[in-house]
């Protein structure tokens, strides 16, 4: 029940890969297309509960830019859903005060997704209550080389080029580093995911499919994690303060 999820121990930034579409739907007799449409109702289940639980930021990863070697009618699928997820989704974001953001190569979207992702970014601009990340077109070590570069390109010198100045120049500048990863699916690894801001995340894997990842799943993610003893690299005493 979401009465059990006690406020302090509500992460301030989850990040999620969504995984699984395809097995969902293989399970089930139906096409990838149907695994990715399932898929992408639940994005909407989960950016509800996390907005009414009161998560500031939500990272999702619905593009890698490994995903590019799927074949183009899957990307094809996968872009249309983004399409009509942003101009389902629009109003509702505007109503509950969440500000959209696109963490990846814009630039590198076909025109028509690249167009109303700016535009819902625009248009959630001024939205103060969760920051909803979409990783789309999106690889942390391109991520992390193209901030030094920026580093490099603003004049910095060796020394300057610090955690702080390169995560300055992260595409998820300004935000905290994710307190909790979940991947669906029971794959275990991080697949070129956040690499540099997940340096002290908690880890959650769960066999659930993505669009089987309901409200409950969530719970049981966040019930774990509050019982999770983050040390940051310190002894237990020193967080006692003795
Ligand atoms: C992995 O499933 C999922 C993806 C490649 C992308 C996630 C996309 C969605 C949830 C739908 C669209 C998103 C939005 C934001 C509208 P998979 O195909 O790798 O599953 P499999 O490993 O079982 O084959």
């Amino acid at each position: 029940m979401t009465q059990n999820i006690s406020a302090p121990a509500v992460p301030r930034h989850v990040a999620i890969i969504m995984d699984g579409n395809g097995r969902w739907a293989q399970s089930r007799g139906l096409s990838r297309s149907a695994g990715h449409r399932a898929g992408a109702e639940n994005v909407h289940v989960i950016v509800s509960e996390c907005r009414r639980l009161g998560i500031a930021h939500l990272t999702l990863y619905a593009f890698s830019s490994e995903n590019w070697n799927r074949p183009k009618a899957e990307i094809g699928v996968l872009f249309s859903l983004l399409l009509e997820f942003l101009r389902r989704e629009l109003p509702l974001m505007q109503e509950k005060g969440i500000r959209l953001s696109v963490l990846g190569d814009v630039d590198g979207m076909p025109l028509p997704q690249r167009t109303a992702l700016r535009h819902a970014m625009q248009t959630t601009a001024g939205g103060r209550d969760m920051v909803l990340n979409l990783a789309i077109n999106y690889g942390a070590r391109a991520e992390i080389v193209n901030a030094v570069r920026a580093c490099l390109h603003d004049g910095l010198k060796p020394e300057d080029v610090t955690e702080d100045t390169v995560a300055a120049r992260l595409y998820t500048a300004g935000q905290p580093d994710p307190d909790l990863v979940i991947r669906t699916s029971g794959e275990l690894r991080l697949s070129n995911y956040l690499l540099f801001q997940c340096a002290y995340s908690e880890l959650y894997f769960t066999p659930v499919q993505w669009p089987d990842f309901g409200v409950e799943a969530l719970h049981a993610a966040l019930t774990d994690y509050a019982g999770r003893s983050r040390r940051f690299g310190k002894t237990q005493e020193q967080i006692n303060g003795r």
